[in-house]
């Protein structure tokens, strides 16, 4: 069996939504592919699965496989630990190939599956990044049940809804600071900067706040709104410590020919997103400085199996 599934970035509300705020994310236009097939030995990649470099596909075997051994082979044109979901596109195409293989090929199920290997993998986690690579499109989750509700997800006393919403078409630039971000450690430094202040609660409700005007905006292509939203969100996350002195470089860079531009997922390095008309002149910017950069537009289609 073989499977593949999208890359996401997050317009708003990353870090917030693990708080029961809003938060949206798109699919986009990178992918990573897995192939399974049935043999005697369980390997990835050519070799005995690691932990540490293999964790979330030898937790999806362990979670949802018990039959033969299997051979996984991978390939990804996603880059790593930047905030565009690799461990999430992996996880999901992993957890396809085992459900087509059991004949129980659903998107539903996918989506609870592999919220539940990130989650045993890497803790305190939003089920943001595995619902959007699988469902495609632009997902709002959310603690409200909006029209478009594609799923919900539920887990130690915290549920959340997955909803699809149509939006503009939007195609954006990503550039990468080349430092790697630890999602996990960014959370964590989250955690520890709200657990002791009220005004690090009241920048996550503000972020909220800025995930719902967003819709609109999002809807009828007002990429005005949407870049103020985006610096508004950007300030939010660097007051939160998330940012990185890279990830603003890029952004003053890039600020005379965008409309905004923040970080995408965890930040502490990883990529940022940029709304601008003027991709070209953005994208050579970012290549002269050696950033590696990409031009992605929405995917739809989500999760596959072939
Ligand atoms: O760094 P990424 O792409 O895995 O995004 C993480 C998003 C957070 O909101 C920071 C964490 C989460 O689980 O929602």
């Amino acid at each position: 069996m073989e499977s593949s599934a999208p890359a996401k970035i997050i317009l708003f509300g990353e870090h917030a939504v693990v708080y029961g705020e809003p938060a949206i994310a798109m699919a986009i236009d990178l992918r990573s592919t897995v192939k399974i097939k049935r043999s005697d030995k369980f390997l990835i990649n050519g070799e005995s699965p690691d932990s540490k470099f293999h964790g979330y596909i030898k937790k999806a075997v362990e979670l949802y496989w018990n039959e033969s051994p299997l051979n996984v082979v991978t390939s990804s044109t996603i880059p790593h630990a930047s905030g565009l979901g690799s461990s999430a596109s992996i996880t999901v195409s992993t957890v396809s190939s085992i459900l087509a293989l059991q004949n129980d090929w659903n998107k539903e199920k996918i989506a609870k599956n592999s919220f539940e290997v990130e989650y045993s993998v890497q803790g305190r986690a939003s089920p943001i990044d595995t619902s959007t690579v699988t469902a495609g499109g632009t997902v709002l989750v959310s603690k409200k049940d909006f029209a478009g509700r594609l799923w919900k997800i539920e887990k130690d006393n915290n549920s959340w809804f997955i909803n699809n919403i149509e939006i503009c078409d939007l195609s954006l630039i990503i550039g990468c600071s080349g430092i790697r971000g630890i999602t996990h450690e960014m959370v964590d430094k989250v955690r520890r900067y709200t657990e002791k202040s009220g005004f690090a609660r009241d920048v996550i409700a503000s972020i909220g706040n800025i995930t719902y005007s967003s819709i609109s905006a999002l809807k009828d292509g007002d990429y005005k709104t949407l870049g103020s939203l985006m610096k508004k969100n950007q300030n939010l996350l660097s007051i939160l410590g998330v940012s990185h002195p890279n990830i603003q470089s890029m952004i003053n860079e890039v600020e005379k020919y965008s409309y905004g531009a923040k970080i995408t997922g965890g930040g502490g390095g990883g990529c940022i997103i940029i709304l601008t008309d003027e991709k070209d002149e953005v994208l050579k910017i970012l290549r002269n400085r050696g950033w590696s950069s990409y031009k992605v537009k929405m995917d739809k289609e989500g999760v596959k199996n072939y």
